[in-house]
């Protein structure tokens, strides 16, 4: 029953969240969400639009990494925004939409999310959802943003490819029951909206605390690879623009936009 494909109607019907959704469009099969909505974006068209398909054949990740997107079994989508907020502030979309997404995840499962520097969402320790966001330039050199998310919600833990098995994990593999797909999607979206609205009023506090508080990695030694070299520190914060405060080994603080860290623990490695 929550195998079946989405269907732009079951969605309009029920989003309440009319400022980033206030159009939507599904496909069935689709390259990549988010290079869809780029070129939506580069046109300067389709702020506020959602575009999710119901299997993504290209998507794509950080750093290159392929996005494994399977029929019906999660939510593979992107939504175009056009913040007020200066462009230096935009990192901090991607948190936000971590937080709304684990509030949801809250409510719906009761499982407590973890958060992990710069935006994925783990449950026991296994990546459940990851965000992509890109930012583009319309022709008229307008900014817009092209918030990515994937979430694994239905597919059964032997479904990942062995190479993310051990890492990567669903809804359903973790609840062992399966989930109505279009009742996440709107509950997430109502959060999204919530928090979208409050970094446009400027309040970034609110986010960065609510981050936070999901995140057990703060004051752990990670180490984090960076061109060809290897920085080890401490996950001392996060700065208002959403950027890791790494305490070098050195003394001195470090401040990252992007990487991937991998916390350690006791000398080793726990996870990537
Ligand atoms: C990551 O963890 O590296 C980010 C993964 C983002 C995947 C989503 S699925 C919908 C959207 N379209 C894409 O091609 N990628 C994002």
């Amino acid at each position: 029953m929550f195998n079946k494909p989405i269907v732009a109607e079951d969605l309009e019907k029920r989003v309440s969240a009319k400022l980033i959704a206030k159009r939507v469009v599904v496909f069935q099969t689709l390259g990549s969400t988010n290079d869809f909505a780029k070129r939506l974006a580069q046109n300067g068209e389709g702020c506020g639009t959602l575009i999710l398909t119901n299997e993504q054949t290209e998507g794509h990740g950080r750093q290159g990494r392929r996005w494994y997107a399977p029929a019906n079994a999660g939510l593979w989508f992107s939504i175009i925004l056009e913040p007020t907020q200066p462009t230096d502030m935009f990192g901090l979309v991607s948190l936000l939409a971590a937080v709304a997404l684990a509030k949801t995840i809250e409510r719906i499962t009761f499982l407590s999310p973890a958060l992990k520097w710069p935006n994925d969402v783990l449950i026991n320790s296994k990546k459940v959802s990851g965000i992509l966001l890109e930012s583009q330039f319309s022709n008229n050199r307008s900014a817009s943003l092209v918030l990515g998310i994937g979430i694994n919600v239905n597919q059964k833990q032997t479904d990942f490819p062995e190479e993310i098995r051990q890492t990567a994990t669903s809804l359903r593999a973790q609840t062992k029951h399966a989930i109505d797909r279009v009742s996440l999607l709107i509950d997430f979206l109502h959060n999204l909206e919530y928090f979208y609205l409050k970094f446009n009023d400027g309040n970034f506090g609110l986010i960065i605390d609510a981050w936070k508080e999901r995140c057990p990695f703060l004051g752990k030694d990670i180490s984090l690879q960076q061109n060809k070299d290897e920085i080890i520190g401490r996950f001392e914060n996060l700065d208002e623009y959403g950027r890791m405060a790494l305490r070098l080994q050195n003394g001195q603080m470090k401040y990252l936009s992007a990487g991937e860290p991998n916390f350690i623990q006791r000398g080793e490695q726990c996870y990537s």
